[in-house]
């Protein structure tokens, strides 16, 4: 980029246009990329303040009904050993959430539309909820769920039980590129339409996509960005795509390592510019990919830290792709090197604290 250019191009934040973001993501030059870097920490210490949210997240079923073309836990892949957690078992790891600090739990799983899945989870809610309220947490822990496309009328449930928060990447919001990586079945119009749904519920709404897939431009990224932003999002979760090796894209493979860490970290530091005031994840497949993946994304302006407090005999079992790092770590190790990595970023960790976004906060 022109080097004039880049300073004029940071004073129109947040109005960036397509093609300003674009030219964001494309950055090469290194002291383009640090001032780029340094505009997005700097807004998000003015809009989001200097604390990093933590989300114990319960990795809590990996069994899935969908066959999305990328993932490792697709329902077609044969060689997963598939598990889920008992209600014990997630609301005893949402209880160690809660001692720890975390004042948020998320709990993820595969996509299952089953009556008996849907009640399930609510229990499990209903249960955390009630078993968490402490002197720390009057409100009890704050609870994320990332399960999927589901019913209204499940959102709704879900929500009256006590979760307040849902995230559910649209994966990419070009719907040419959505169709290619998932099976015919696997619509776009119908996650478009859960994302409301989750909205139409009360729920504090997340999206994402994953960045470098095949036959992804850098334009379909600014677009991403433009996406999240036109739907009003209180969170951001994305982070890059890696390849799975039983998984149908594994054949056309995946950018190579160096660059993708750099665009990754760039979309993270474009979100923060486009979107100063909402939630964004330093997220798992950042950390797979860079080694220091996690401070490099708060270091970028992102704002939330996910721990993993998956049990660890199953932790292995929940692989969406290749090098998913933390398969051994015990949880109160992780917990004190999470708390460091903050820290070494210029950050404090939010302990006992829901950690809403701002942005969900003035619309409620
Ligand atoms: N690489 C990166 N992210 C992936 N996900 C699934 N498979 C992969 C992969 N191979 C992400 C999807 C999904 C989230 C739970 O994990 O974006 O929404």
């Amino acid at each position: 980029m022109n080097p004039a250019k880049l300073p004029g191009l940071l004073a129109r934040v947040p109005e960036l246009s397509r093609a300003d973001l674009v030219a964001l993501l494309s950055l090469e030059d290194p002291a383009e990329c640090e001032a780029l870097r340094a505009a997005a920490y700097d807004t998000a210490s003015r809009s989001v303040g200097d604390t990093v949210r933590l989300r114990g997240l319960i990795e809590f079923s990996n069994r899935c009904d969908l066959d999305c073309l990328y993932c490792g836990i697709r329902r077609g892949n044969r060689a997963v050993d598939r598990y889920t957690l008992t209600r014990e078992e997630i609301v005893d790891a949402a209880l160690w959430c809660a001692r720890a600090g975390y004042g948020s739990c998320v709990l993820q799983s595969g996509e299952r539309r089953d009556g008996a899945s849907a009640a399930f989870v609510e229990s499990c809610v209903r249960e955390i909820k009630e078993r968490s309220r402490s002197a720390e947490l009057p409100d009890g822990l704050g609870i994320t769920l990332s399960c999927g496309e589901q019913s209204r009328e499940t959102y709704g449930r879900w929500f009256a039980a006590g979760a307040h928060r849902y995230l559910l990447r649209i994966e990419s919001s070009n719907p040419a590129l959505f169709a290619a990586i998932h099976p015919p079945g696997q619509r776009f119009e119908p996650r478009l339409a859960a994302l409301s749904a989750l909205r139409g519920a009360g729920f504090q709404v997340g999206t994402g996509v994953m960045i470098g897939l095949p036959g992804q431009s850098v334009e379909d990224l600014a677009d991403d960005l433009r996406f999240m932003k036109e739907l009003d999002v209180d969170m951001i979760g994305m982070g890059p795509y890696l390849v799975h090796d039983d998984a149908p894209m594994r054949p056309l493979g995946m950018r190579e390592r160096g660059p993708l860490a750099g665009l990754a970290l760039r979309m993270i530091a474009a979100a923060r510019l486009l979107m100063p005031d909402v939630n964004i994840a330093a997220t798992t497949a950042l950390e797979a990919l860079l080694p220091d993946g996690r401070r490099a994304g708060i270091l970028h302006g992102a704002n939330v830290v996910m721990p993993n407090v998956t049990p660890l005999p199953v932790r292995g079992a929940y692989r969406l792709y290749e090098g998913k790092p933390g398969l051994r770590d015990d949880r109160a190790a992780f917990r004190d090197r999470v708390a460091r990595e903050i820290e070494s970023a210029g950050r404090l960790p939010g302990w006992n604290r829901w950690g809403d976004s701002p942005h969900a906060a003035k619309r409620i």
